[in-house]
């Protein structure tokens, strides 16, 4: 039988999916299919920003017809959205045509609901988030050579406009050893790079092992992989840690280090418990270490009460910091969240005139620090082939797009490529 998965969010969310895959073949669903002819459906939904919620529940919507045309078909929503307070009943009232509802813990049940599902016309099966996180699950990865290994789940940094703490439960740690054994298993498979996930790798710990002890051992690992790790908050980014980055070749040097906002009145209501002069000294203390040390960032604007003068903070910060790329929001409320009762909502037009100077402003950085690139050699870790460009392409280590023309298939090899032009993130280049 075929299966069919739709991911929504973020890195960790699509890795999620991969574990929802792994289940799924268990189940006897063993072979991956375009939505149409797919037997069951799942969606992976993501409840971070309204704008993923509308879009999940635009394509939920959007299956009715298909669900009436192809008997026997399941559909089943799971993820963040369906964990979020209030919404499963949403779901249930406007989507009557869904199976199976599913939320952040309990996933492993997943094989259990699809078996209800015979006798019952509809499954919802929710855990309070704060069960704590389900581990131990196969994933059936479709990333190569790009492997994702998660070493948290869950948050506790409750940032005011964030809805991770409410569905993904308090921060739990991995095992390091569980951890070492995955990494080992995956170099062993032939993985060339390795991504520890957590929405604060910082604050990892298993015992005596913090997030830079742990970062040592599984650079340590036997193989040929890159190691990159992902999301460091600023108030946990330490001096140990840019030690074992600088220490390990294979560790690569670029930091995903989310300002959010450079106001310090604007941090302060975030909950984000550093100052603007705080976050720079980290990255002054990174690219001392390491000045090669590239940093990318999360920045919101439109945050409740945000004046122009704090919204122009932002935009300095991305000059100062010398971001070389950034995801960017908008702020968007989140029933249940402390900034979602603030008052001084700004205005839609004002925050996305903000959102659209602050993206021609990390652009503009973004195009002049991949300018550099141009004449050099780039190591890329080749991914995969673009039908469309006629291209390969891969990452380099500092997380620019190498693009690049081969007679030979590629895919997973390390290749240098000589780069001939900068677009944005993206580079051009030729074999060497
Ligand atoms: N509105 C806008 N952006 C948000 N993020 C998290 N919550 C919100 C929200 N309510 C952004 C933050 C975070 C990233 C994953 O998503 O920048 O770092
Ligand atoms: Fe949300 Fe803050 Fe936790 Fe990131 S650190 S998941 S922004 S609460």
């Amino acid at each position: 039988m075929k299966y069919h998965i739709v991911t929504y969010g973020c890195q960790m969310n699509l890795h999620e999916s991969e574990k929802i895959a792994g289940i799924l073949r268990a189940s006897g669903y063993d072979e991956e299919a375009p939505l149409e002819e797919a037997d069951i459906i799942v969606f992976n939904t993501c409840c971070i920003r309204e704008n993923a919620e509308n879009h999940a529940f635009g394509n939920i919507g959007a299956l009715k017809k298909l669900k009436k045309s192809r008997r026997g078909l399941i559909v089943a929503v799971g993820g963040c959205m369906a964990q979020e307070a209030g919404k499963a009943q949403l779901l249930k009232e406007k989507f009557p045509f869904v199976d199976i509802i599913f939320g952040t813990h309990n996933l492993s049940e997943l094989p259990d609901l699809l078996a209800r599902k015979k006798n019952e016309r509809r499954v919802v099966s929710l855990y309070d988030a704060r069960r704590g996180a389900e581990d131990g699950i196969q994933a059936y990865r479709t990333g190569y050579p790009n492997a994702w290994v998660n070493i948290t789940y869950g948050c506790n940094n409750f940032c005011s406009y964030c809805i991770v703490p409410y569905v993904r439960g308090r921060e739990v740690s991995r095992r390091a050893d569980d951890i070492l054994r995955e990494v080992s298993a995956l170099a062993a498979q032939g993985y060339h790079e390795i991504t520890l996930l957590g929405q604060n790798v910082n604050s990892y710990r298993d015992g005596e092992v913090d997030f830079p002890a742990l970062l040592d051992r599984v650079a340590s690992v036997e193989g040929n992989f890159r190691l990159r790790f992902m999301t460091s908050h600023p108030k946990d980014f330490s001096e140990r840690l840019v030690e074992v980055v600088q220490k390990h070749p294979n560790i690569c040097n670029l930091v995903h280090l989310p300002a959010q906002s450079g106001s310090d009145r604007i941090l302060s209501l975030m909950n984000r418990r550093y100052t603007r002069e705080q976050y720079l000294q980290k990255v002054a203390m990174l690219r001392t270490a390491i000045p090669d040390a590239e940093i990318t960032t999360d920045l919101i604007v439109g945050f409740p009460t945000e004046t122009e003068e704090e919204f122009l903070q932002t935009l300095s910060l991305v000059r100062e910091a010398d971001f070389s790329s950034a995801f960017m929001f908008v702020y968007s409320p989140r029933t249940g969240t402390k900034a979602a009762e603030m008052q001084g909502r700004i205005p839609e037009e004002v925050a996305k005139d903000r959102l659209t100077r602050l993206i021609a402003c990390v652009n503009e950085n973004t195009r002049k620090k991949s300018e550099r690139y141009v004449g050099r050699t780039a190591e890329v870790l080749c991914e995969d082939y673009d039908a469309k460009k006629g291209l390969y392409f891969g990452r380099e280590p500092l997380g620019r797009m190498g693009y690049f023309r081969s007679e030979t298939n590629c895919v997973g090899q390390f290749v240098r490529l000589k780069v001939t032009d900068a677009r944005g993130i993206s580079l051009y280049g030729e074999l060497e």
